[in-house]
C-alpha cells in the first residue's frame, strides 16, 4: 500500500472525480493514467462512487483513493471497495481516530491555523487545504508553511490548469487537485480527459 509521500510525488496533479456512472469508472481510469496521472481520487458524493473505486482499481498504474470521507463508516466503505487512500474536506475526532487503525492512509482537510494544530494533534502532517481559494488562496498556504514546518499539502477548491504553476511554485505544496480535468455534468470524452491530463502531468513541481 503505497503512503501518502508516494501518492502525493506520484504525479503534480490529482484529479477530483465526481462521477455517476460506474460503466464510465474505466475508461476515464485509463484515460487519466495513460495521461500521465495515476492517482485517482473519487469522491464519495454519488451511488456509483463505490461500484467506480472497484473498477478503476482493475486498471494497471492506477492509485485509487475515496474523496468526500466524511466519517468513520465512510471511511469503512472505501476501504472495503478497495480504495487506497482517503481524502476528508476537514477533520473531525471521529475521524481520525478510526483512520489511526485503518489499513490505508488518510489525507485530512484543513482550511485554517487552528485547524493545522488540530490535524498535527492527531499526528496528520500531509494535508489537504480545502476550499484552498475561498479560504485565503496562494497567501494562505504560504502563511501556514512559514509557521508549520514539516507539513505538506495538497490544495484544492478553485484550482485550474491556468493557475495550477502559482500553487506548484510553492515548496510546501507537494501537488494539487481539482475536477477540471473531468468536469463532473459531462458525459466524459476519453480523448479529451487524456488531453487534459497530458497538460497535468507536464506541469512542474519546482
Ligand atoms: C474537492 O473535493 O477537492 C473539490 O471539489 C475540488 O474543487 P474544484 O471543483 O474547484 O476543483
Amino acid at each position: 500500500m503505497p503512503d501518502l509521500d508516494e501518492i502525493l510525488d506520484a504525479a503534480p496533479v490529482i484529479p477530483v472525480l465526481v462521477m455517476d456512472d460506474a460503466r464510465t469508472a474505466l475508461p476515464v481510469a485509463r484515460a487519466l493514467v495513460a495521461g500521465g496521472l495515476p492517482v485517482l481520487e473519487v469522491t464519495l458524493r454519488t451511488p456509483a462512487a463505490l461500484a467506480i473505486i472497484r473498477a478503476m482499481r482493475e486498471v494497471p498504474g492506477a492509485i485509487v483513493g475515496a474523496g468526500t470521507v466524511l466519517d468513520p463508516a465512510m471511511l469503512d466503505a472505501a476501504i472495503d471497495a478497495g480504495a487506497q487512500f482517503a481524502v476528508s474536506p476537514g477533520l473531525t475526532d471521529s475521524l481520525a481516530r478510526a483512520a489511526a487503525t485503518a489499513p490505508i492512509p488518510l489525507l485530512p482537510g484543513v482550511a485554517t491555523a487552528s485547524e493545522v494544530m488540530r490535524a498535527r494533534d492527531h499526528g496528520f502532517s500531509r494535508l489537504k487545504f480545502f476550499p484552498a481559494t475561498a479560504s485565503g488562496g496562494l497567501p494562505a498556504v504560504k502563511a501556514f508553511a512559514s509557521v508549520f514546518g514539516g507539513l505538506r499539502f495538497c490544495p484544492t477548491g478553485g484550482i485550474t490548469q491556468d493557475n495550477a504553476p502559482d500553487w506548484l511554485a510553492i515548496p510546501a505544496v507537494a501537488c494539487i487537485g481539482g475536477t477540471w480535468l473531468v468536469p463532473p455534468c459531462d458525459s466524459p470524452d476519453p480523448a479529451a480527459i487524456e488531453q487534459r491530463a497530458r497538460a497535468a502531468a507536464a506541469l512542474k513541481k519546482d
